[in-house]
């Protein structure tokens, strides 16, 4: 949005200059004023005699910038409901490889059914799909893979301290930095697609709806980040990680991911809903499954719906 843009700088603007940039009256600017609060949720604060301007600055996306530096197809969305929701209603017309943003997400969808806190020109809302002639099968710990891709991307800005927690959690100082989920379209025997969604706390700074201790890149590295830079790198990491595992699958990324993950050697708490078991993180399978020592055995456990905690005495 034209006025959005105007404003992204954080300073102030008067009504006559935002009126005369876009060739219209005051009183349309204070009605797309309205509309920037209203619908998008973006505070504009105004002080009389200097005129309007956001909290802060915002890093807005550039679609030709990541397309460019990210080496994907990609579209930038100024707001929908979850860009793995539209990913999906564009998948009969468009071919994948293609990936969607979007400033702003009304119904963002986190894992286990609850929603991700999408504030406008904030965060990273990021869609990567990709498609899989080999089923399913290739698929298998795919979300896994997509974790190192985060864990890469952010080692690249100097988040050094970023760890995974199994299956797909990114954290910074125990804080959720990062989440991922993953859906499937497609004839899981055949030809199937992975609809990649990846949520990044990038400059957020206030949210009072967050049910989980989380934290952003700007706090952990001290200041305002480039969007466009990290949605770009983490393009890039995507598609080199997606080439490996539709090769070889994740068994060659274990390793790796193993040194990533946050709670190797803790105590935990096993929960799917109704059931909880409690032993030691013992590290990740090739399938993906976390492995546990529990009754002085190791147990391999996987699915969707389950969730680890870490024990108090850990
Ligand atoms: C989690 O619960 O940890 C997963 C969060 C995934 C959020 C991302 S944001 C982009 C994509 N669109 C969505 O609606 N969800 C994912």
């Amino acid at each position: 949005m034209p006025l959005l843009k105007l404003l992204s700088d954080g300073k102030f603007h008067s009504g006559v200059e935002l009126g005369e940039a876009l060739g219209v009256s005051r009183s349309a600017i204070w009605k797309r004023l309205k509309t920037l609060e209203d619908d998008l949720g973006v505070e504009v604060f105004k002080v009389p005699g200097r005129g309007y301007r956001l909290e802060e600055p915002l890093s807005l996306l550039d679609a030709e910038r990541i397309a460019q530096e990210g080496g994907w197809p990609v579209a930038v969305l100024a707001s929908i409901d979850s860009t793995n929701a539209e990913a999906q209603r564009r998948l009969p017309q468009q071919q994948p490889p293609f990936a969607l943003l979007a400033e702003h997400q009304l119904a963002g969808r986190g894992r286990r059914g609850r929603a991700w806190v999408s504030p406008y020109g904030k965060n990273l809302y990021l869609t990567a799909v990709v498609s899989s002639p080999g089923g399913i099968q290739k698929l298998q710990a795919l979300s896994l893979t997509m974790g190192l891709a985060v864990i890469r991307t952010l080692q690249q800005l100097g988040v050094e301290d970023a760890c995974l927690k199994w299956p797909n959690d990114v954290l910074v100082r125990g804080r959720k930095l990062a989440g991922i989920l993953i859906e499937l379209s497609g004839d899981p025997q055949d030809v199937c697609q992975a609809i990649i969604g990846i949520g990044i706390n990038v400059n957020m700074r206030l949210a009072d709806n967050i049910d989980q201790p989380w934290i952003s890149m700007a706090e952990a590295l001290g200041g305002l980040q480039d969007r466009n830079q990290v949605a770009s790198l983490l393009l890039r990491e995507i598609d080199s990680l997606w080439q490996i595992h539709r090769r070889s699958g994740f068994a060659a990324l274990r390793s790796e991911w193993e040194r990533y993950h946050g709670w190797q050697g803790r105590a935990v708490t096993l929960s799917s809903g109704v059931r909880c078991i409690q032993g030691t993180v013992a590290g990740v399978a090739e399938d993906g499954a976390i492995l546990m020592h529990v009754d002085g055995q190791t147990q391999a456990f996987s699915g969707g719906e389950l969730s680890l905690s870490l024990d108090h005495d850990s």
